[in-house]
């Protein structure tokens, strides 16, 4: 008998030791699993919407790519739709001779009196840079562009375009760098985005108007043309229907809607005007023939 309780206890240390060892085991994965937060798959978050055999899944799908021929182009969109949050996509734009070719990212409502907030990157001939155009649409109202040139070449590797939504501001990102705030200007009377909008992307052919107004048109002999994406992993508060609303998007809980996020700080405001000096080359709200009075959120 004793022997036999010895041996009982034996087994019952064994398997204590191994349990604990076990859990070591998964903590450790946890540890790992926290560090690779970023590391969402596609398919987690994203549907693919159109020109299902222009899309490449790559690297266990944590990275898309979008290609473009003559037949057609492609494009992806969020699961779900959201009411507020920062946004983020890293993207590499397709190389050499991409004129007439437009890779977009943005976030848009369903409707007619939708909003949307748009990246647009026009394509151009190898060697001349290519613009980066955002625009903001709120109640079916746009108008609003602004056109940019980086300063670095988005064809050579990949970079993170953001868009900050909250009740405060809108503000796109180049590399954590403010390129262009909206502000919510709803006491003068400017719509602002309120909608809730899901996350797009598409790779698409904008030769009748991308280029120098069109007249630069596509080399179909350089197609396909490609765009890669990474960083599925989305920041954002979900609209999920009869239980999430557009107000508890606004809620201190998520961290895009602390005061902090209220608006830009002074390091970033810098940053913000260095980018307007010597990158911007078009802004509706200095387009005097096309705006004789500037829109009143351009005052402010
Ligand atoms: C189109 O690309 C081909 C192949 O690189 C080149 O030979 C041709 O000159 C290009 N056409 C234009 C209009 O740039």
């Amino acid at each position: 008998m004793g022997i036999i309780i010895a041996m009982n206890q034996n087994i019952i240390k064994i398997s204590q030791l191994g349990l604990l060892l076990l859990s070591l085991l998964l903590a450790g994965y946890r540890v790992f699993a926290n560090d690779a937060t970023n590391i969402v798959r596609f398919d987690e978050k994203y549907d693919i919407t159109w020109g299902n055999d222009h899309v490449l899944l790559l690297n266990q799908s944590t990275q898309v790519q979008l290609s473009m021929d003559l037949s057609s182009g492609a494009g992806f969109g969020s699961k779900l739709s959201y009411g507020s949050g920062f946004f983020h996509l890293r993207i590499k734009l397709p190389g050499k001779d991409s004129a007439g070719v437009v890779t977009a990212y943005y976030l848009t409502s369903q409707g007619d009196k939708h909003d949307e907030l748009d990246f647009e990157f026009l394509g151009n001939r190898e060697g001349k840079p290519i613009t980066l155009q955002t625009n903001v649409f709120a109640d079916g109202t746009g108008n609003r562009e602004q056109r940019i040139f980086l300063w670095f070449d988005p064809t050579a590797d990949f970079h993170t375009y953001q868009i900050l939504w909250n009740q405060h501001q809108i503000v796109f990102y180049v590399d954590n760098i403010p390129i262009r705030v909206f502000k919510n200007n709803k006491n003068i009377g400017v719509a602002y985005p309120w909608q809730p909008m899901k996350i797009e992307a598409s790779l698409w052919n904008g030769e009748s108007w991308a280029t120098d107004g069109g007249q630069t048109k596509t080399n179909w002999s350089m197609a396909p043309f490609k765009a890669n994406f990474q960083g599925f992993d989305i920041s954002g508060c979900p609209i999920i229907k009869n239980s999430n609303n557009n107000q508890e998007c606004n809620s201190p809980k998520y961290w895009w809607n602390s005061q902090k996020y209220w608006k830009l700080d002074s390091k970033q405001q810098t940053e913000l005007e260095n980018v307007k000096n010597k990158y911007m080359y078009y802004d509706y709200c200095s387009d005097k023939p096309r705006y004789p009075i500037p829109p009143p959120e351009c005052l402010h």
